[in-house]
């Protein structure tokens, strides 16, 4: 077997075998195969597609170049959360702590946000002192005392990914279902929860743009997680518009607090969703209203609290929102006419927080944790000339260009559109 066989099968349109999908990625970790010719066999798999039996392959392949975590101490009570990426989604700080406050063990590694999506650990990092970068027996002891940690991901997890999706991410060879699957799935089985639920994101903001490409990708990472032994949903949510009114790092958190206080919003009815249909795929009964009664008593608030307490984060930041908020220069960005918010770009919406420096290009690019904006009317609000759309918080940047960024994402019309729905499909059974 040879790796230019193996790129011309591809080129014919032809199905690749696990042994040829196992030879490319031993090769590659050896370095025996150049970038160059695993560009070319991206490509081609853009180009001819990469079927369900292809996507496992090449998933288990990638499992298999790193360590993985067992998570089997904790019996059939370990679980993980994913999301595929948006605009202003802090579900993981709600959904997380519902869970761990219901009994269950969430080990949850995350990454950085790059381009446009927010990463949870930046996010979290915006909390005084706290520490992702926990020891493997501190994040076990943790999630063991108390039933929650959310850590950075370890190097050595899933290292055939992070090269393949360095040559992707350079060769416009990203955006396949088949390869973003076996990407996402590779890393979660790596994680070692029983119990996962995918967040996949639909719309303008998200990495899938259509509903059936969003709907295709769910069955796909379902299929995969099916075959290897999880107990496995996804929900397609709403990526259209900003998901919560607090974009940029620590607003994200500030948002995902007031909904642990008990604000009831679209970022509420995602985690509340993404939380239940995971309880109700474990034979959980009643679980909606057990999500909501934890989110009602205080003990999710309680779970996320704990939890900044053990990874050393300065739980002031819970109870006193302001420490959250940080900016040289607060700006209200006001509508020039009357009527309803039609629209809010979130791409616009992510552009201006880029521009203050609160988003990355690069994965070596420092980064702003305490600037963003605070949307003040949402989709179908009433606004008069001269009201406020939303707040800025500006540390750097160019304030005019800014300003613009965010005044051009909203739209205003005489009448409201109908109402926009957030889930839009729950796929557990392939
Ligand atoms: N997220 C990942 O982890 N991998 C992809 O390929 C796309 C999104």
């Amino acid at each position: 077997m040879n790796i230019i066989e193996i790129i011309e099968a591809k080129k014919e349109g032809k199905e690749l075998s696990k042994e040829q999908i196992e030879f490319w990625i031993d090769n590659l970790m050896k370095g025996t195969i150049e970038d160059y010719q695993t560009s070319a066999l991206l490509m081609a798999i853009c180009l001819k597609g990469f079927n369900d039996d292809e996507s496992a392959y090449l998933t288990q392949a990638m499992l298999n170049s790193g360590s993985k975590l067992d998570l089997s101490c904790f019996g059939d009570k370990s679980i993980d959360k994913h999301s595929s990426g948006g605009v202003g989604d802090s579900t993981s700080f709600i959904v997380i702590p519902i869970l761990a406050a219901l009994g269950y063990k969430c080990a949850k590694a995350s990454g950085r946000g790059l381009g446009h999506t927010g990463g949870t650990l930046d996010k979290l990092e915006s909390i005084k002192g706290l520490r992702i970068g926990l020891s493997k027996q501190e994040f076990f002891d943790q999630v063991k005392n108390i039933g929650l940690a959310i850590v950075g991901q370890s190097a050595d997890i899933c290292p055939a990914d992070k090269k393949l999706y360095a040559l992707r991410d350079v060769t416009a060879t990203v955006s396949n279902i088949g390869l973003i699957s076996s990407s996402i799935m590779s890393k979660k089985l790596a994680s070692g929860a029983k119990n996962i639920v995918l967040d996949v994101k639909c719309g303008r903001g998200a990495f899938m743009k259509d509903e059936s490409s969003a709907i295709e990708l769910a069955r796909r990472m379902v299929a995969i997680g099916k075959k290897m032994d999880k107990n496995i949903t996804a929900v397609v949510t709403n990526m259209d518009y900003p998901l919560d009114n607090y974009i940029g790092n620590s607003l994200e958190i500030l948002g995902a607090l007031k909904v642990l206080k008990g604000e009831i919003n679209n970022l509420y009815e995602v985690s509340i969703t993404l939380s239940s249909v995971l309880l109700e795929s474990m034979g959980v009964k009643d679980a909606k209203e057990k999500c909501i009664e934890v989110i009602k008593n205080g003990q999710a608030l309680e779970k996320f609290r704990q939890m900044i307490a053990y990874q050393g984060g300065d739980v002031s930041y819970i109870d006193d929102d302001s420490n959250l908020i940080n900016a040289k220069t607060v700006l209200e960005v006001v509508s020039n006419e009357d009527g309803y918010v039609v629209d809010i770009d979130p791409i616009k919406i992510a552009h201006s927080v880029q521009l203050m420096g609160g988003g990355r290009l690069k994965t070596t690019d420092s980064i702003d944790l305490y600037c963003g904006l605070k949307i003040n009317k949402n989709i179908n609000n009433k606004i008069n000339k001269g009201e406020s759309l939303a707040t800025l918080y500006i540390n750097n940047g160019d304030i005019d260009q800014i300003y613009a960024c965010v005044l051009d994402a909203f739209k205003i019309a005489k009448a409201p559109i109908q109402e926009p729905k957030m889930i839009l499909k729950i796929i557990n059974n392939i």
